[in-house]
């Protein structure tokens, strides 16, 4: 090895030995006759001290015949440079108690240059905030940074703990490829022209869905993956085009079973990342339709309350035209959330949020501010007597509050005002962020309805229907609940699992209801219908985003800051400068022209 400790690990204990550090040039310092440096590397930073009568001959390369503090003076950030010295307690009052080898500096009493560095196009060590697109850029130069290398050791603590964890629930780790063939999970598709057969194509895996269940009917009894995925569609915070699942399947279990192993799994990697404790000491369970109704969203931030109330049976006859319609649409709904203290909200603020709700597709946001001085509202000229009343009652809005309405069909009126209750949450600081709301959502509904009428899955098409309401699916098929069930945490979907069908019948039956036909379920799904007519047992799983996990536990906005070399926000790689135009030849191998743009 160059070195024989890091620069993190030196403290007053290993004082006057010789010690030789190998890193990076952090920041330097001249002092009248002494230069003083900061070397750095993954494990910490140790001061560098040299004097001018210290300096001395290296040996064996092209510096050795410049003296040490002729090579200290031409050092610049992050040069790499190797150093031999002797460990020094600082002087007193020197010290720096923030830092663990704060105690101590390295008198060098030997400099070698390991490789020379351009200025670096932001600085390293520095609190100053930097152009993502730069930083993406030069993503190898941010990776020096402290906050990403404490978010990698992270996520590298995540894959340990959950490795350990799956396989003392006597998991195998199975890895499953990823040039296979479609798995719809509800997002397009990357796809991988043939050139052994061309026109032909391999679809990379939105999940290793299909393959896990595969497994089930191979007889691999419990499996777990760490495992890449790939899902071309629009990008978030959240979002990556790649990403990883922990991605778990078990035989012979019912829902119970696979939500206690994977909530094991998530409150020990809780228990061993995070100093914040679970809220209500627990993992709580509520059913989709009570999240949805009280706050809005299948994924809500629970760390704190603002429930929302429907006032729909108080809207006949009120006098609001607007709300009055709204009931009048299928599965239309009148709801209100009530705001402590958004009395005080500024127009330019209302008009934020009403452009938020927009954005959802609501066609505004009504609302009275409960001032002082009396409620005001563009609308209370249109209330008929009583009315006002009537909402303050149900909704207990008291003066200081605010009043926001969502009126339309029950999925526009969740989106925004499950929207606007997060807004709400941020504005006034009722965010509990010394928790986490950690919980299942479960009996969600099998199917949701696409704009045209059409019938799409909620979860994937393999997710088991309720079997008695399965009975019902021709008249009602909105009402037919899944054996599903997701994992929220702090206000974000963790992960979605559910027992899954085993049963060709019952699968062929869900992809009919799904108007796929049976020509294209052989096309599309043939290899797990047939292997389910050879003893499938009945099974179920479930997989988390694992950057998900990391970014909560890291308290970053968005995953791109966990990822070690994420794309941005518009699924570009800016480091490798791809996607990118491949060679025409390459392109004629696979016999596929592109068209001029
Ligand atoms: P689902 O589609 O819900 O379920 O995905 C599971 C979890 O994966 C994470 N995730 C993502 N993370 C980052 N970027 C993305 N683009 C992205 N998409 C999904 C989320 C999500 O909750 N096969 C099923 C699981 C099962 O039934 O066992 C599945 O993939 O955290
Ligand atoms: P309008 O009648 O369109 O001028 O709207 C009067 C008020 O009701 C405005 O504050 C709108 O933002 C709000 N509004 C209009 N449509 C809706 C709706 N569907 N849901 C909630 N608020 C609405």
């Amino acid at each position: 090895m160059h070195r024989t400790h890091t620069c993190g690990e030196l403290t007053a204990k290993n004082a006057d030995t010789t010690v030789t550090l190998c890193g990076w040039v952090n920041t330097r310092r001249d002092h009248g006759g002494l230069i003083f440096f900061d070397l750095r590397d993954r494990y910490g930073l140790t001061q560098i001290v040299c004097h001018p009568e210290q300096a001395q001959r290296v040996e064996g390369h092209p510096e050795s015949d410049k003296a040490v503090f002729k090579i200290a003076e031409s050092v610049r950030p992050e040069w790499v440079l190797k150093v031999t010295g002797k460990v020094s307690k600082r002087l007193s009052g020197t010290e720096n108690n923030t830092m663990p080898t704060g105690q101590i500096e390295i008198v060098a009493t030997g400099l070698e240059v390991l490789s020379r560095a351009k200025t670096p196009p932001f600085e390293i060590d520095s609190d100053k905030p930097v152009n993502e697109e730069l930083r993406l850029e030069y993503r190898y130069l941010d990776l020096r940074r402290a906050q990403m290398q404490r978010n990698l050791a992270l996520r590298s603590k995540v894959f340990q703990i959950i490795r350990k964890y799956f396989t003392e629930q006597n998991c195998l780790e199975i890895d499953t490829p990823c040039l296979i063939k479609g798995t719809p999970e509800g997002a397009r598709e990357y796809i991988v022209p043939s050139r052994v057969y061309p026109g032909n194509f391999f679809v990379l895996p939105q999940s290793p869905q299909q393959l896990k269940q595969l497994c089930m009917v191979g007889g691999l009894d419990r499996y777990f993956q760490i495992a890449r995925c790939f899902r071309d569609e629009d990008l978030r915070g959240d979002r990556q085009p790649e990403f990883l699942q922990l991605d778990f399947e078990m035989s012979f279990c019912e829902q119970k079973d696979v939500q206690e192993i994977i909530q094991g799994s998530i409150e020990q990697i809780i228990a061993e990342c995070s100093k914040k404790k679970l809220k209500w000491g627990k993992v709580g369970s509520f059913p989709w339709q009570h999240v949805m109704d009280t706050y809005g969203s299948d994924k809500p931030d629970l760390r704190f309350d603002l429930p929302i109330a429907d006032v729909s049976e108080l809207v006949p006859g009120c006098g609001f035209k607007v709300f009055e319609e709204a009931l009048k649409l299928k599965r239309g709904t009148v709801r209100a959330l009530r705001v402590p203290g958004g009395a005080e909200l500024s127009r330019s603020e209302i008009d934020t949020w009403t452009e938020l709700a927009k954005e959802l597709k609501a066609k505004g946001l009504a609302y009275i501010l409960f001032k002082p001085e009396g409620p005001q509202s563009p609308l209370l000229k249109f209330f008929k007597d009583g009315f006002l009343e009537k909402l303050t009652e149900k909704t207990g809005a008291k003066t200081g509050d605010a009043l926001f309405f969502g009126a339309d069909t029950f999925k526009i009126v969740c989106a925004s005002l499950g929207r606007i209750r997060n807004e709400a949450a941020k504005r006034f600081n009722l965010i509990d962020t010394e928790t986490h709301a950690l919980f299942w959502v479960t009996d969600f509904p099998m199917f949701e309805e696409n704009d045209d009428g059409s019938l799409t899955f909620s979860h994937h098409p393999f997710t088991s229907p309720n079997i008695e309401q399965w009975k019902k699916r021709k008249e009602e098929p909105l009402n037919v609940h899944s054996v599903c069930y997701d994992l929220v945490l702090d206000g974000y979907e963790l992960g979605s699992g559910s027992i899954r069908i085993h049963d060709p019948v019952l699968q062929a039956e869900v992809f009919e209801m799904l108007g796929i036909s049976k020509e294209d379920q052989q096309k599309r799904f043939g290899h797990i219908l047939h292997a389910f007519e050879y003893g499938a047992p009945p099974h179920g799983g479930f997989a988390y985003g694992i950057d998900r996990v990391v970014m909560i536990l890291a308290g970053e906005p968005n995953i791109r800051e966990v990822t070690p070399f994420p794309k941005d926000q518009k699924a570009k790689d800016l480091m490798l400068g791809a996607p990118a135009p491949v060679e025409l030849g390459q392109l004629k191998e696979l016999g596929l022209t592109v068209e001029a743009e």
